[in-house]
């Protein structure tokens, strides 16, 4: 966001993200936190009590109760962004919770709003069911476990929803009518202060960020 000088953010799903709160510290950065009305009462809630700790605000910390597939009610959380500067959308943990159909629904409504305001759609949420078996590396069970143990806890389908490789993710994306930049997490690898905090190997490190990427995605014409 900072390469592209982007300053309102859109954050999708946010759960118990601290990014809004990190984020805003900078006045010029207009942010709206949203999700699901449960889960947004709780961020908020939060938030309120870390700002009032520290005798810290943040004016520039919106919090907005959205369902990601609703358009209508995307375009009302925005309303604190001025036309005609651009926006990143930020979807983080979501993608694997919503079926294709669902998936579509959001990619189309993101796309929307990127032909209103121009910017990126950011998305890390691109795990295949082939790089789910990579990860697990020779342990058979345990991406059926994760999966049936995330699965059970949401009540989503998390084996019938994740993409099923590069290519069909790839082709999602595409056919939604956005452009993909990839971001393999490894390019991050020397900026990263917890190698010497916690004294990890660089190897390791190296080898679990090889598989996980982020996307930044422009919407075509
Ligand atoms: C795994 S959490 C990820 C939270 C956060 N982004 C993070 O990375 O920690 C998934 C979030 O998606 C939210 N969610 C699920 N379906 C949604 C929908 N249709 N619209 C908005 N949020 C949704 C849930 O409420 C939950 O907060």
């Amino acid at each position: 966001m900072s390469q592209r000088h982007i300053t309102q953010v859109l954050e999708i799903a946010a759960g118990l993200s601290p990014r809004g709160l990190a984020m805003a510290e900078n006045p010029d950065v207009v942010y709206v936190a949203t999700d699901l009305p449960q889960i947004l009462a709780q961020i908020k809630t939060l938030a309120e009590v870390i700002l009032a700790k520290l005798h810290i605000q943040r004016p520039n910390l919106y919090f907005r109760v959205v369902n990601a597939l609703d358009l209508d009610e995307l375009l009302h959380a925005v309303s604190p962004f001025q036309s005609g500067r651009p926006i990143a959308i930020i979807t983080e943990g979501l993608l694997s919770y919503l079926t294709r159909a669902e998936k579509e629904t959001l990619a189309a409504n993101i796309h929307d709003l990127l032909k209103q305001y121009g910017g990126i759609w950011i998305t890390p949420d691109v795990g295949t069911k082939q790089s789910w078996k990579r990860i697990a590396q020779g342990d058979k069970n345990y991406v059926q476990q994760r999966i049936g143990n995330i699965s059970g806890a949401t009540g989503s389908d998390i084996e019938k929803n994740i993409f099923v490789d590069e290519d069909d993710m790839r082709q999602f994306f595409i056919k939604a009518g956005f452009t993909i930049e990839e971001y393999p997490h490894a390019s991050v690898i020397d900026e990263l202060s917890s190698i010497d905090s916690l004294n990890l190997s660089r190897e390791t490190v190296l080898e679990v960020l090889r598989v996980p990427k982020t996307l930044i995605l422009t919407a075509r014409n």
